[in-house]
């Protein structure tokens, strides 16, 4: 099935308003490539300054509240990111499961707060080194997405990023047969929850993707674009892969 491809930025605890010059050029740099879905998860202090500096541009959220409102300290909700003019939210992040101590269940409730409020909602899982040297990538990471997407999902509004914890930021990456390996495993999981819809799901590749590895990861069956960290910080980086998704489009 033809998906769009979607790359997403994720600037973690990165940015502030002088950086916006990136953000411009990103936009520009994506209505040159209609062809291909891209968004920018900044941090909540800049969502709604970036979101009003570039239209054009999806903006997103990096983690969301699962509740609607209440006594929930440094928190937000759904309806607060699209208040400020956020479009996606990644959930499940691998350094908001390390450091933040999120369960599968937690990120299913954000997951499905998130969706139900109509966000495009990034559902991340990947293994660790430990569990990838031990060879239990494939049946451990089926696991937690099983555990961790919506029950009911509408299927142009998920996507899942499969990001080996062990990639991201390191400059490593799976071999592409890995990378085939996993995202068919996830595809074959996303139609046993949802049925057909699995096949319209969109699933990112994560970790380490650069201008110099799109290609050859885009390439890879069942890869629908990327979700990029450092790469993504700064335009001149992050339009090559733009450009590499466009050209697979
Ligand atoms: P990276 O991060 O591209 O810097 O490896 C990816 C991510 O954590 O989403």
């Amino acid at each position: 099935m033809a998906r769009r491809k979607l790359v997403v930025g994720n600037w973690k605890m990165h940015g502030l308003g002088s950086d916006f010059v990136q953000v411009e050029e990103i936009e520009s740099a994506a209505a040159g490539h209609p062809q291909v879905d891209v968004g920018l998860c900044v941090p909540s202090t800049l969502i709604e300054r970036a979101s009003r500096a570039v239209p054009g541009l999806p903006i997103g959220a990096q983690d969301v509240h699962p509740a609607d409102k209440g006594a929930h300290t440094g928190c937000l909700s759904t309806a607060m990111l699209a208040d400020a003019g956020a479009s996606m939210v990644i959930v499940g992040h691998s350094e908001r499961r390390e450091a933040q101590h999120e369960t599968d269940e937690e990120v299913r409730a954000k997951a499905e707060a998130a969706l139900g409020a109509g966000l495009l909602t990034i559902v991340c899982v990947g293994e660790s080194l430990d569990v990838r040297e031990a060879g239990d990538a494939v049946p451990t990471v089926e696991g937690q997405l099983d555990a961790s997407i919506p029950r009911d999902a509408d299927a142009t509004r998920l996507a899942v990023a499969y990001e080996p914890i062990w990639a991201i930021g390191t400059g490593r990456i799976p071999t592409v047969e890995d990378i085939g390996q996993m995202h068919s495993a996830l595809r074959q999981r996303l139609c046993v929850a949802y049925g057909d819809s699995g096949e319209a799901i969109r699933i990112l590749y994560g970790g380490s993707v650069k201008g110099s590895n799109a290609a050859e990861i885009f390439a890879v069956e069942d890869v629908d674009g990327a979700l990029v960290g450092g790469a993504s910080l700064k335009a001149a980086d992050f339009i090559p892969i733009i450009e590499a998704a466009a050209l697979k489009a």
